[in-house]
This record gives structure tokens, C-alpha cells and sequence, in this order.
């Protein structure tokens, strides 16, 4: 099929009680993924680090921002730059850690060396070369920003601006812990499965269902991002925070955790968990691991309904569902802001000759 027929089989213009889903074809078709890539993950800002990763000079921390490796650092000055992490001799990657502390930037196949700054201090052994300028060598700059505690990194300096969510405070947690799951499922299918409401609880979470008080969850979407809270059982509140396209902060009480979804193929998703709490003293380390585990299994649930979903989304049986209007408004929102920077990155694309 061809790609301006898969975009336009999504009807962004359906109210929620007439909605579908968008279909298949967007968690299966390659040429989808590549336009996702292109827009909604190149034009978006992207969480790239954890501030408290890049406290001090030498800093650095690498991450890929739409399969763009990255590099983001904090120079000598003080000052926080991203760079491309790609040697402009012959194109491997110059920091190989996933973040570390370095007074330099050397890339480990041929030498070339860069300040932390990204200009080219050296390059050893060019002999007589010519039409060489250093000052043009250095390493290529990427957007980068602080969004609440996390760097953001954004590929296209046209593209949408970091989403303003009222009244989010992560001030009082402190980073305990990352952990990375990977799941056999387009990225979207897990962002679904986020966003449907605590539909699925009392099915797939029996254990989160006899805490969280499933008849009071509110879904409150916002203009680019969803705020879907529950109050648990037991007193508080659990807000779960979607950003759009690909990141959730989930705040309890004592503790939070963040969610960034990473597409790593079109069937293939890594997730990244950070975790974070109140209290990190060693003294209640036990219990703090405790929880983790809790929802690490929470995790594993949700690792298989979604493996389950990305089978079947590839059944001739299925072409799209419908949505329910109680429960999955944050679904509906995060099918309409796809389909709005599939569109026009389409128009964008189709405007440029030789494509
Ligand atoms: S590729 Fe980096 S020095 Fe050659
Ligand atoms: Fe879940």
C-alpha cells in the first residue's frame, strides 16, 4: 500500500464515541516507521539524559535520538552542548560509554580528538593533507535543553516545542535505579497499552487492581500530553503522566518512575525505566528494591499482553478496533497527534524534489 493511503486511512476528525484505532498497517508497514522517524521522533523533543547524570564538567552521557547517536556533555565553562557522536573522520562513534566523565572527546579508531566543547583538537598523522581546515572539523551540534530534571534533545530546530504540563513537581525524588526492558512489539503498542485508561487493570494487573480504585481512574488529556490518575486503596494518588510521543512519568506518593520508549525496529521496543524515591538512604534500600520488583513484575505483564496485541495486529481477522469512551481518550489523543505529524511530515517529504 502506498503511504499516503495508509495515513489517510486514520479519520483524525471522529469523536471519541465514533473513533477507531489507527490500523494495523501503521504498527507493521516499514515505510510507517521510517516516517515516524523522520517526523514524529525528529521533530519532537527527545529525552536524551537525567540531569543529575551531567552535574559536572566532563560529564557526558550518550543516547540515540531517532536511531541518531548522540552525545551530550558539560564543558569546562559549565555549559551543557549535544553533539552528533559521530567522528567527522570516518564516522564512528567517539564516546562508546553509555555516560561517563572525560577531560576530552577521543574517538577510539583512528585517534581524532575533541574538546568538550566539540572543536577538533587534534588529528594525528594526516601527513600533508590539504584543504584541511581544523575549525571546520569539529564535532556537528545538536539542539539540547533542560525540561524538569532531564535533557532534552530536539534533531530539527523547526520542530514542535517541549509540551507545558501544569502543576508536574518531581522536585522530591531523588534517582535510585535504570533498568531496560525490551518487548517484541511496535513502540506504540506499549504507549497504547499505557494510555487505555486502566482499562486493562483488573484483567492484567490483579495484584495493582487490589490498590488502585478502578471505578474513580480520570483520564485528563492535555494538548500534547495525558494525565491519567487513579487514588490508591489506601489513601494518595497515583498520577501517570504521558508526554508526547514517547515518555511517561509515573509519580506515587513515595516514589516515581519514567518510562522512555525507544523504537528499536518495527516490531522491536526498548524500554527505558528509571527509577526514582523519596528516601534513597541505604537504611530503606531493601524496601525500595522491594518495590522495584513489584513493579518490575507489573512490567512483565505488560511485556506479554503487548506481545500478544503485535501478533494479532497482524491477522487478516484485524484492521482496527474501536476505543472505549470511558477509559481510552489518551489513546485517542496520541492517535490524533500521530496522525497530525505523519500528515505533514508526508506534505513536507513530497515537497522536496529527488525524493
Ligand atoms: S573515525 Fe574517528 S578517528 Fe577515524
Ligand atoms: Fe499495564
Amino acid at each position: 500500500m502506498k503511504l499516503e493511503e495508509i495515513i489517510s486511512s486514520y479519520d483524525p476528525t471522529e469523536q471519541l464515541a465514533e473513533a477507531s484505532t489507527i490500523p494495523a498497517s501503521w504498527y507493521l508497514d516499514p515505510q510507517v516507521a521510517e516516517l515516524e522517524r523522520q517526523t514524529v521522533f525528529s521533530r519532537s523533543w527527545q529525552v536524551a539524559s537525567r540531569l543529575d547524570q551531567l552535574q559536572k564538567s566532563g560529564q557526558y552521557v550518550t543516547c540515540d535520538v531517532a536511531s541518531e547517536p548522540l552525545v551530550v556533555v558539560r564543558g569546562n565553562d559549565g555549559v551543557l552542548r549535544g553533539f552528533f557522536n559521530v567522528c567527522r573522520h570516518h564516522a564512528a562513534a567517539v564516546m562508546t560509554e553509555s555516560s561517563g566523565e572525560a577531560g576530552h572527546m577521543q574517538c577510539p579508531y583512528h585517534g581524532w580528538t575533541y574538546g568538550l566543547d566539540g572543536a577538533l583538537k587534534s588529528a594525528p598523522d594526516l601527513g600533508s593533507v590539504s584543504n584541511f581546515e581544523r575549525k571546520d572539523m569539529g564535532l556537528v551540534p545538536v539542539e539540547v535543553a533542560i525540561w524538569k530534571r532531564w535533557i532534552i534533545a530536539r534533531l530539527d530546530q523547526e520542530g514542535a516545542r517541549m509540551s507545558t504540563v501544569p502543576n508536574l513537581d518531581v522536585s522530591r525524588f531523588n534517582w535510585f535505579e535504570r533498568r531496560h526492558y525490551f518487548l517484541d512489539c511496535n513502540w506504540k503498542v506499549f504507549v497504547d497499552n499505557y494510555l487505555d485508561g486502566g482499562y486493562h487493570v483488573p484483567h492484567i494487573h490483579q495484584g495493582l487492581n487490589r490498590v488502585l480504585d478502578y471505578s474513580e481512574y480520570q483520564i485528563e488529556p492535555g494538548e500534547r500530553f495525558c494525565l491519567q490518575w487513579s487514588p490508591f486503596s489506601g489513601g494518595g494518588r497515583a498520577l501517570y503522566y504521558w508526554i508526547y510521543p514517547n515518555f511517561m512519568i509515573n509519580i506515587y506518593p513515595a516514589a516515581m518512575d519514567t518510562n522512555l520508549v525507544i523504537p528499536r525496529g518495527l516490531s522491536r521496543t526498548e524500554v527505558v525505566f528509571d527509577f526514582y524515591f523519596t528516601d534513597v538512604s541505604d537504611a530503606v534500600r531493601e524496601r525500595n528494591l522491594a518495590s522495584i520488583a513489584e513493579s518490575e513484575g507489573i512490567q512483565n505483564e505488560d511485556v506479554a499482553i503487548c506481545t500478544s496485541v503485535q501478533h494479532g495486529l497482524a491477522s487478516r481477522a484485524y484492521n482496527s478496533g474501536r476505543l472505549s469512551a470511558r477509559r481510552e481518550a489518551g489513546e485517542h489523543l496520541f492517535h490524533r497527534l500521530l496522525h497530525a505529524d505523519l500528515l505533514s511530515g508526508l506534505h513536507r517529504i513530497r515537497r522536496l524534489p529527488n525524493q
